[in-house]
C-alpha cells in the first residue's frame, strides 16, 4: 500500500503518510536493518543529487551510503556551488538538474522551496530539512522508539527545548502513531499554530494526544522519551538568536531526567550543544539513545529511498 502510494512521489513532509503507511515504512526499515538489502539494487544506473544549502553531517552522510546501497550514484550538490547562489531561481534549477539525475534529496529553507523544486523538475524530490520541518529525522526516530520500547501506541513522548523543525515533524509522526506527544517551549517559542491544528486532527483519528505548554517539569513527568534539540536553528533569524537564559529552564539534565519514567530514552536529533539543550552527563548516560538514533538514519532513508523508487 504504502510503496504504491511513495512509488515515483515526493516526500516534502509527513503529511502525505497516514498512520497505516507510516508504520509499514517503520517496519520496512527495520526488517532492512536487519536482513540488508539483499542485492536489491532499485537505484541501479540512476543519479541522485543531495542538493544541501545548509551545512549537514549526518542527513548528507547517510543519504550518500543509502544510495550507494541502492546501486545508485549519490551526486552532492553544494548550495553555495551552484549558479542558485548567484540568483538562477528554484525553478529554473530544478528544470536544469531534472535532465541529468533521477531525484533529489534536498536541505534548504523556505517549504516554498521544496514544493518549487518539486514542481519544476517533475521527478522525486525528499525533504532533508527545511526549516518548517525535518520528515527523515522523524522517520528514524520513531524506528528507534520502537526499537527499544517494542511498540509506540500509548508512549509519552516529551519534547522540551525550542519549538523548530524537528518539533515539527516529531509532533507529526507521534500524532499519527498513537503516542501521547507533550511539547514544553519557552513563550514565544511554541510549535506553528496550523501544524498544532493538524496534529489535534491526527489525536481525533489515531486516538493520541498532544499537550502544549511552557512548563518543562510538567512535560517530563514520567515521560518514556524525553526528546530536545538545539536552542538556535540553523537559518535562524537575528531575533531567533536572543539572549538564550530564557532557555535554560528547558536544559535537559540529570534533573529534568530524574522526573521521567524510569525506563525513559532521551533522543536528540544531533548536532547536540553540551551544556545548552542537554548536558554531558544526560547525552553520555545509559538513557542515551543518540547514537542508535543517529545510526537509524541510514536505515530509515534506505527503506524511504526503496520505496520511492523500487
Ligand atoms: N540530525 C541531522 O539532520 O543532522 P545533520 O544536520 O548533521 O544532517
Ligand atoms: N533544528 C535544527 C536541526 C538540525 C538537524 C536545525 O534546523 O538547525
Amino acid at each position: 500500500m504504502v510503496k504504491h502510494k511513495l512509488r515515483g512521489a515526493d516526500f516534502l513532509s509527513l503529511k502525505s503518510l497516514d498512520g497505516g503507511e507510516l508504520e509499514a515504512l517503520i517496519e520496512d526499515s527495520m526488517r532492512l536493518k536487519q536482513e540488508g538489502v539483499k542485492g536489491h539494487r532499485p537505484l541501479a544506473n540512476k543519479v541522485i543529487g543531495l542538493l544541501f544549502e545548509k551545512p549537514s553531517t549526518r542527513t548528507r552522510v547517510s543519504f550518500e551510503v543509502a544510495v550507494l546501497r541502492l546501486g545508485g550514484y549519490p551526486m552532492v550538490l553544494i548550495g553555495q556551488g551552484l549558479q542558485l547562489d548567484r540568483g538562477e531561481s528554484i525553478e529554473d534549477t530544478g528544470r536544469v538538474l531534472s535532465r541529468y539525475v533521477d531525484g533529489l534529496v534536498v536541505r534548504t529553507f523556505g517549504q516554498d522551496r521544496l514544493e518549487a523544486l518539486a514542481g519544476s523538475s517533475g521527478m522525486p524530490v525528499v525533504n532533508a530539512l527545511s526549516d518548517q520541518c525535518h520528515p527523515c529525522q522523524a522517520l528514524a526516530d520513531m524506528l528507534t522508539v520502537q526499537e527499544y520500547k517494542g511498540s509506540l501506541k500509548g508512549l509519552k513522548l516529551a519534547y522540551i527545548g525550542d519549538g523548530n523543525n524537528v518539533t515539527h515533524s516529531l509532533m507529526r509522526a507521534g500524532t499519527k502513531l498513537g503516542m501521547n506527544v507533550s511539547v514544553a517551549t519557552p513563550k514565544g517559542r511554541e510549535p506553528l499554530d496550523f501544524i498544532i491544528e493538524e496534529c489535534r486532527e491526527y489525536c481525533d483519528i489515531y486516538g493520541s494526544s498532544l499537550e502544549l505548554g511552557n512548563d518543562p517539569a510538567t512535560c517530563a513527568a514520567e515521560a518514556d522519551v524525553l526528546y530536545t534539540d538545539v536552542w538556535v536553528s540553523m537559518g535562524a533569524s537575528e531575533q531567533d538568536k536572543r539572549d538564550l537564559d530564557e532557555f535554560m529552564p528547558f536544559q535537559v539534565n540529570q534533573g529534568m531526567l530524574s522526573l521521567a519514567g524510569e525506563d525513559v530514552m532521551v533522543m536528540h536529533c544531533l548536532p547536540a550543544h553540551r551544556g545548552e539543550e542537554i548536558t554531558d552527563e544526560v547525552i553520555d548516560g545509559s538513557h542515551s539513545a543518540v547514537w542508535d538514533q543517529a545510526e537509524n538514519r541510514l536505515h530509515a532513508q534506505v527503506a524511504l529511498l526503496s520505496m520511492i523508487f523500487g
